[in-house]
């Protein structure tokens, strides 16, 4: 995994938008894997101003989200459909046909779970895939358990994650328990993966991720095996990492070997 440390959130954001704006410019029709949570709003915000300031297009961009809470409705506010309207894809040009976020409401959710998964394929896959981590070391919502090869289906939230939620909720029992989530194996076969990731309370997760063992228990390490993912972290989710001088001496040479 290539591990990038930035000195903090903004340069995280930044760092984040110049990758997924290079890959629109080479490849304007590109399928992106969206992400929510606090952590993607700067790159978002990013991706907003560069549309507005430097014409980067979204017109024939295809979006797929990892994940939605079961049982809200889209104009929920706190639907992750709802998010993403209001954080990024009502200030891009992106087109309404080509954007794809879970459904936590349908009926029948094994048939619908593997309709996404078609979409994605028909699609012609991920290209790059926006990712946060949880505290527990979740990617999307696959919590500590999950197979690291599973597909999109309905997840349990952990406890961990239903409290860290809880903030955005009037009261703890509005919190939903369960959510539909692309699986681990569904995320690993995006072309690309950043995993973004800001602040101390993410440190022990971003450790366990990048140099601990792979494991179910913590899904997010499941990256060690792909082939292109990238961690972009600021100072203080980089501050568990053993090896940290070493990346950052990779980092500052990286620019030698590509010339
Ligand atoms: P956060 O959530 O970006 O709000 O910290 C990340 C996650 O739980 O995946």
């Amino acid at each position: 995994m290539e591990v990038v440390i930035t000195p903090d959130y903004d340069a995280i954001s930044r760092h984040a938008a110049g990758i997924v704006a290079r890959l629109l410019y080479k490849k304007p029709n590109a399928v992106l894997g969206l992400a929510t949570g606090a952590t993607p709003l700067g790159l978002y915000r990013e991706l907003i101003r560069l549309h507005r300031q430097e014409g980067l297009d979204f017109s024939k961009v295809t979006t797929f989200n990892l994940d939605e809470y079961v049982g809200l409705p889209a104009d929920h506010p706190q639907s992750y459909h709802r998010y993403m309207w209001d954080n990024l894809l009502s200030q891009v040009n992106v087109s309404p046909s080509r954007v794809h976020i879970p459904n936590g409401m349908v009926r029948d959710m094994e048939e619908y779970c593997e309709w996404y998964e078609g979409e994605i394929a028909r699609a012609g896959g991920i290209d790059l895939q926006v990712l946060g981590i949880g505290r527990d070391g979740h990617i999307a919502f696959n919590e500590p358990g999950s197979s690291l090869g599973s597909r999109t289906r309905i997840k349990t939230l952990a406890r961990e994650t239903v409290e860290d939620n809880a903030r955005f909720f009037d009261r703890d029992e509005d919190v939903p328990r369960h959510a539909v989530t692309m699986g681990v194996g569904t995320i690993m076969e995006a072309r690309q993966c950043l995993l973004l990731a800001s602040g101390s309370l993410k440190a022990e997760a971003v450790a366990a991720t990048i140099e601990g063992p792979i494991t179910c228990q913590v899904t997010a390490s499941a990256l060690q095996l792909h082939r292109d993912a990238i961690a972009i972290l600021d100072d203080q989710a980089a501050g568990r990492l053993k090896r940290r001088e070493y990346y950052e001496w990779v980092f500052r040479h990286k620019e030698s070997w590509l010339r």
